[in-house]
């Protein structure tokens, strides 16, 4: 039997971009795969008064099992409200590759769903695109489309260079289709390595600089369609602090590079209303069990490395929140 997301005490992406848009600030967009990395979104999301777009992909439910990972969503909502974090809570299917996979999670209570056709042909993307608008429709739930593509890895699909988004498109895209918000190539990409070293120039300290995002681009999109929602993948920052802890304690993360938080600031101030951030939460969790496991190797419960770990991840989304996305204290 189909689930509403309303009765779920979720809310859709619509109202949150609308506010993001006029406040000039973006929402964020946490991935969780499991109960750890949820209660560090919703306590630092609660503790910055933020909205929330809580990311399920489609790996993510392969691991955690698509039916466990709805009810954890459910999960959060209640564990915010009797925490007292009053703040809007969406759940999003994040990089939907079939109409089937939105389907089945607008059924089971999605609020949101991602159908990423930026693979496919351009025609394609659209009908396939169009098809998830049509059927979400009639659930209120917001669906998010994708132009250009992101180098590196998306859905398992590896593309060597960014195919960056053709602001020409975007305006067609968008009414053909008839999406909430548009996830558009302009220089970012996923995981901890989106630039080579041969890509960015070192600063006096030794640090890689990566080339600037294309905000050109981004300009001319806002141009042809203002005040729509745009969205950008692939927006960790990558933080030197944890990619140093990781590799102080055994770890071997060389060359990570992400994208500063200046660039992400000044991109959320813009029609950017919601920013994706896996990698960063990744980095942290990891961190925080290698120093752990280093310093008391005879630990060997559970709770005693992913609490810490758990409670790190929590102080990174404050921080990102407050300093980064300016989305704390905008519920
Ligand atoms: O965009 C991709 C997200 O970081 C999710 O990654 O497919 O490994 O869960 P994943
Ligand atoms: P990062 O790998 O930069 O965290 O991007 C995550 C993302 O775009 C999820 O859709
Ligand atoms: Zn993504």
């Amino acid at each position: 039997m189909a689930v509403s997301y309303k009765d779920l005490g979720l809310v859709n992406t619509r109202e949150m971009c609308k506010k993001a848009m006029e406040g000039g600030y973006a929402v964020p967009a946490y991935n969780f795969n499991n109960m750890e990395q949820l209660q560090a979104i919703i306590k630092g999301c609660g503790e910055s008064g933020s909205p929330v777009i809580l990311q399920v992909s489609k790996g993510a439910r392969d691991y955690a099992n698509a039916t466990l990972l709805r009810s954890l969503g459910k999960g959060a909502v209640d564990m915010a409200r009797e925490s007292g974090y009053d703040i809007p809570i969406a759940l999003h299917l994040d990089h939907g590759d079939t109409f089937e996979t939105c389907a089945a999670c607008i059924d089971s209570g999605f609020s949101s769903v991602m159908i990423d056709g930026s693979h496919h042909s351009y025609e394609d993307n659209i009908a396939l695109t169009k098809k998830v608008v049509e059927y979400a429709k009639g659930f209120d739930v917001t669906v998010e489309g994708e132009l250009g593509v992101l180098a590196g890895i998306e859905d398992d699909v590896v593309a060597a260079e960014s195919v960056y988004t053709q602001p020409e498109e975007v305006e067609d895209f968008v009414g053909k289709t008839g999406v909430d918000s548009l996830a558009i190539s302009i220089g970012t990409s996923h995981g901890a390595f989106k630039f080579t070293p041969a890509q960015c120039t070192k600063n006096e300290e030794g640090v890689l600089v990566p080339p600037p995002l294309r905000f050109d681009i981004l300009e001319q999109i806002e141009k042809r369609i203002p005040g729509f929602s745009i969205v950008l993948h692939g927006a960790s920052s990558v933080l030197m602090k944890y990619v140093d802890m990781i590799n102080q304690f055994g770890g071997s993360l060389d060359a990570a590079v992400g994208i500063p938080a200046e660039q992400l600031r000044k991109a959320a101030k813009s029609a950017v209303c919601k920013i994706n951030v896996d990698s960063d939460g990744r980095l942290a969790l990891t961190a925080m069990i290698r120093k752990v496991f280093a310093e008391k190797p005879g630990e060997f419960d559970p709770r005693k490395y992913l609490g810490p770990a758990r409670d790190e991840l929590a102080l990174m989304i404050i921080d990102k929140n407050k300093n980064v996305l300016g989305s704390a204290g905008r519920y």
